[in-house]
């Protein structure tokens, strides 16, 4: 695992900072760019790929490479976060991936990952950052969690296990929190248009024999109130509310952003 500075990171560092996982991709990548545009200096972590370097290099983010299926990673992130940024008042659990299996032909491995990389490793990176969170005692933990965090569907048993389990780390965690002046919440997306979603769509074009149009509005958009797939910056705009000052009373939320998928 290796970290390095963008621009924005080489000079002196003021004001709060920002970790924010799984942030050169999608809603992680928009809760960062928006973060920056906030007045935070921001660090993202990510899988080390050059993809991911070039990504966050080219938005001046902080870049630090772990793979949070693993506990050594998640620890050192922790510190090479906190050294780059020079502290950190902001901890964004964003990252995560899919994988659609019966149970009964669910990959162990896969579930362990999973569950690491959605469960544990939030918790991990929680635990470590403590110390660095509850500094300013305007600390928060913003744990983007989903609509499955609430409710379930069939083939996902992994990725629902992982997001409900998220929700309760994230009302546990906000009991602990609170008179140091951290808050922690969770962001309960329904279906956003970003490189997982895409993927997944075309699958289910593949599968069902209909076009791409089709399956957004009949297949992921059916249950859902509004018949469109929510944005990244969405997302992010409520992430921004959510690391403001002005939240300071919102700690142990779980906020549904999520088309009226939930209403019914
Ligand atoms: N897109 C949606 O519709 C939607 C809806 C609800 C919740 N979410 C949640 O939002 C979060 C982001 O999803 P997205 O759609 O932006 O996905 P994405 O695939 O665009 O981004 C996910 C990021 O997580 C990173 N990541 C995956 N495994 C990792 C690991 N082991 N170590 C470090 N980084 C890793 C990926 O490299 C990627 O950059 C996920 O937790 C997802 O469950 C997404």
């Amino acid at each position: 695992m290796t970290s390095s500075a963008g621009p924005s990171q080489s000079s002196a560092v003021q004001g709060r900072a920002a970790l924010v996982t799984g942030g050169t991709s999608g809603i992680g990548l928009a809760i960062a760019r928006r973060f920056q545009q906030d007045g935070l200096q921001v660090a993202v972590l990510d899988l080390d790929r050059p993809t991911a370097r070039a990504v966050a290099a080219e938005h001046g983010l902080g870049f630090v490479g772990a793979d949070l299926s693993r506990r050594e990673d998640c620890r050192r992130a922790v510190t090479e976060a906190g050294e780059l940024l020079g502290g950190l008042d902001v901890l964004v659990n964003n990252a995560g991936f899919q994988h659609i299996d019966p149970i009964a032909d669910f990959p162990e491995d896969t579930w362990d990952a999973m569950l690491h990389v959605m469960l544990t490793a939030p918790f991990l990176l929680s635990k470590y950052a403590w110390p660095l969170l509850t500094r300013s005692g305007q600390g928060r933990i913003i744990n983007v969690a989903s609509i499955h965090g609430h409710v379930a569907s069939p083939y996902k048993s992994a990725y629902i296990s992982a997001k409900h389990g998220l929700i309760g780390l994230t009302r546990t965690a906000a009991l602990e929190a609170g008179e140091q002046g951290l808050t922690v919440n969770a962001i309960c997306p329904g279906y956003v248009r970003t490189p997982l979603v895409e993927g997944q769509i075309a699958d289910q074009a593949r599968t069902r024999g209909i076009t791409a149009q089709e399956v957004e509005q009949k297949v992921m958009l059916e249950p859902a109130a509004i018949k469109r797939l929510l944005d990244p910056e969405d997302i992010a705009a409520l992430a921004s509310y959510v690391a403001s000052p002005a939240a300071w009373g919102m700690t142990g939320a779980v906020l549904d952003l999520d088309l009226g998928w939930t209403a019914r």
